[in-house]
């Protein structure tokens, strides 16, 4: 670690500009976290991979160690890995097949807006299963099994090899634990995918659900005091009421009465701010909007609501910025990074304990690309090789792992910036400040002339001994729309095995000296 002299801030080049680019708020941080305040686990940021090419992301006789690492880097940081969802799109076309030994595809065409498309028939054997041994010890697995063919055989046969992969020496030892099964993905859209007819309705996946649940139920030897239960809901999008598909609903339709509903500990949304599927444009700033992310998230505050007052936990499982893989140019982006980081700590402001964000081999919206592109993810056009590496959202999971840290009693909360473009969080360890973020989400794009740097004092008030200095960390990018060449601290992510390079670079200057943020850009304040 490089330790820079603490400095009084004058030393710093941006004074000089100050009076031409920076602007000063006064911002206020509390030294103590009234009880109010939300815990923050580790897993706020996890992972959902789309199941057709799981194995590429474990790996077969061996794992796949840049994908390891990617998650073991995490471990590192906070001595947790981040939850694995297994499923998506893919878990409704998935059959058991007992002479297949880990997974056969079928896929269709790839194409400029889907290079990488999801595979319509998927069928997985007992290695498929048995290769979740090749995540990092103690990773939490949810595992998605097929409702949307209505084939409760698929259903049953997967869940015996998932809980017998579960059962396996290599697995057990390592503390790789089964805690939720899934029945079915996005079963709101089942109408528009085809997998139902007009007749589907809350009532009808209530009682279809419920049918396969206790299948699986009974496969799995699930009962109030196994290990295992069940997620609710998955799905794609709310009506946040009884009248559609909604956790509203089906609470209301009596799901949680139901034998296997009972089983029920968490509910799962999906939740995308837009979308790719037709190859329509995204604007970069508008997914980066301070107002906008505040909006996609508060619209699940009734749902969030209805599902607490059930004592159920309550998870985003699925999601990303831009649906159907990403949108190009937005997605893969270092803004996008900054998305990630300021939707997941509003997230946890509003009773969300968890997100699930979704990555396929060649998606364009990915933290990581596990294993060797031949193909453009943005257009799907032939590329050079490309070996595995990091996408510039990995740096949100890097990030919020450093804010959240290894204490096991983290909580956050947000800063109140008077800023339309600057969020800000802070953290408490055994109820004490330690660190702060601040994100500033206007997009510094080529072409801009001018890139703004806006001064934040900090009055660190309250109960509680007041830190005098405190040591910055920044994430350097060069502009917005960047897809690679981003640093954390000096250091970079974006190797050849996924681990971390370079020298680690901390300015350590006195809290009352302040701190300047410029545009797309990241701040992690660590007080001393
Ligand atoms: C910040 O707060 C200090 C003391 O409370 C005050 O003197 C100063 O004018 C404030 N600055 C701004 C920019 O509001
Ligand atoms: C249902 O699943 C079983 C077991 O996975 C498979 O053998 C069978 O072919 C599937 N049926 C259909 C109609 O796809
Ligand atoms: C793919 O699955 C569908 C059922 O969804 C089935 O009708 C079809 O025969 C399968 N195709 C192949 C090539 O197995
Ligand atoms: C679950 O479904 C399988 C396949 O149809 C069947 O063999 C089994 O008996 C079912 N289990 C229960 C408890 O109904
Ligand atoms: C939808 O399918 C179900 C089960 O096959 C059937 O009972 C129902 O009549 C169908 N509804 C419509 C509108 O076709
Ligand atoms: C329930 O949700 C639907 C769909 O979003 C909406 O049209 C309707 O107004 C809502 N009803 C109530 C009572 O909020
Ligand atoms: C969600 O975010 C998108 C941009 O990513 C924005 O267009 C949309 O208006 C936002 N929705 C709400 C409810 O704020
Ligand atoms: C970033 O945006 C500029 C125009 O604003 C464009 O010329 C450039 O190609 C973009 N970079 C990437 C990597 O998409
Ligand atoms: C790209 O090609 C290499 C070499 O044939 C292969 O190992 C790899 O799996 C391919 N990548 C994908 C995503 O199919
Ligand atoms: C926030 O960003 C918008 C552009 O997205 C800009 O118009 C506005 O002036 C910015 N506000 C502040 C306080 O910098």
């Amino acid at each position: 670690m490089l330790r820079m002299v603490p400095s009084s801030r004058s030393l710093y080049p941006v004074f000089i500009l100050a009076p031409l680019l920076a602007s000063a708020l006064n911002v206020s941080i509390p030294l103590a976290a009234l009880s109010t305040v939300p815990a923050v686990a580790p897993e706020l940021i996890s992972l959902s991979i789309e199941q057709d090419r799981w194995v590429d992301w474990a790996g077969t006789s061996a794992p796949n160690v840049f994908f390891y690492n990617a998650l073991d880097n995490m471990v590192q940081i906070t001595g947790e890995p981040p939850w694995i969802r297994i499923g998506a799109d893919s878990e409704d076309h998935t059959i058991f097949s007992p002479g297949v030994e880990y997974e056969e595809d079928i896929f269709p065409p790839s194409t400029a807006i889907t290079p990488y498309p999801e595979a319509t028939n998927i069928s997985a054997g007992y290695a498929f299963y048995e290769i979740i041994s090749h995540l990092p010890a103690g990773t939490h697995v949810h595992w998605g099994v097929n409702l949307g063919q209505y084939n409760i055989t698929a259903a049953y046969l997967e869940t015996k090899a998932m809980i017998e992969a579960f059962n396996t020496p290599a697995v057990k030892q390592a503390g790789i634990t089964l805690d939720f099964i899934e029945v079915g993905n996005e079963a709101d859209l089942y109408i528009s995918n085809g997998a139902r007819n007009s007749s589907w309705d809350p009532t009808e996946y209530i009682s279809q659900w419920s049918t396969f649940a206790a299948n699986v139920s009974d496969a799995a030897g699930l009962s109030p005091t196994s290990y295992t239960k069940f997620i609710g809901g998955a799905f794609a999008g709310s009506s946040h009421n009884v009248t559609w598909f909604s956790p509203q609903a089906i609470f209301f339709g009596g799901i949680l009465n139901s034998e296997p509903g009972s089983l029920i500990r968490t509910i799962s949304q999906h939740d995308y701010s837009g979308s790719f599927c037709t190859g329509s444009g995204a604007v970069l700033q508008q997914l980066m909007t301070k107002s906008y992310i505040r909006g996609n998230i508060s619209v699940f505050i009734p749902d969030i609501s209805a599902t607490h007052a059930q004592g159920l936990d309550y998870i985003i499982g699925e999601g990303n910025s831009m649906s159907c893989h990403g949108a190009p140019g937005v997605s893969n982006t270092a803004g996008a990074a900054l998305w990630v980081l300021d939707y997941s700590f509003f997230a946890s402001q509003v009773g969300i304990s968890r997100l699930h964000f979704h990555e396929g081999i060649g998606y364009k919206y990915n933290f990581i690309q596990p294993v060797t592109l031949n193909y453009s993810i943005l257009d799907g056009s032939p590329i050079t090789p490309l070996p595995p590496h990091i996408q510039p959202p990995y740096y949100a999971a890097i990030i919020a792992a450093e804010a959240i840290g290894s204490s096991g009693d983290t909580k956050a909360i947000e800063i109140a910036v008077n800023n339309a473009n600057i969020t800000g969080y802070a953290f408490y360890e055994n109820g004490a400040l330690s660190r702060a973020l601040f994100i500033n989400l206007l997009a510094y794009l080529p072409g801009d002339s001018v890139r703004t740097s806006t001064h934040l004092d900090l009055n660190l008030g309250g109960y509680g001994v007041s830190p005098e200095t405190m040591s910055l960390k920044r994430l350097e990018i060069g502009y917005a729309n960047d897809t690679s060449g981003l640093t954390w601290g000096g250091q970079t992510y974006e190797t050849s095995d996924a681990r971390v390079s370079g020298q680690e670079v901390l300015q350590y200057i006195p809290v009352s000296a302040g701190i300047d943020i410029q545009e797309t850009e990241v701040v992690l304040v660590q007080f001393l």
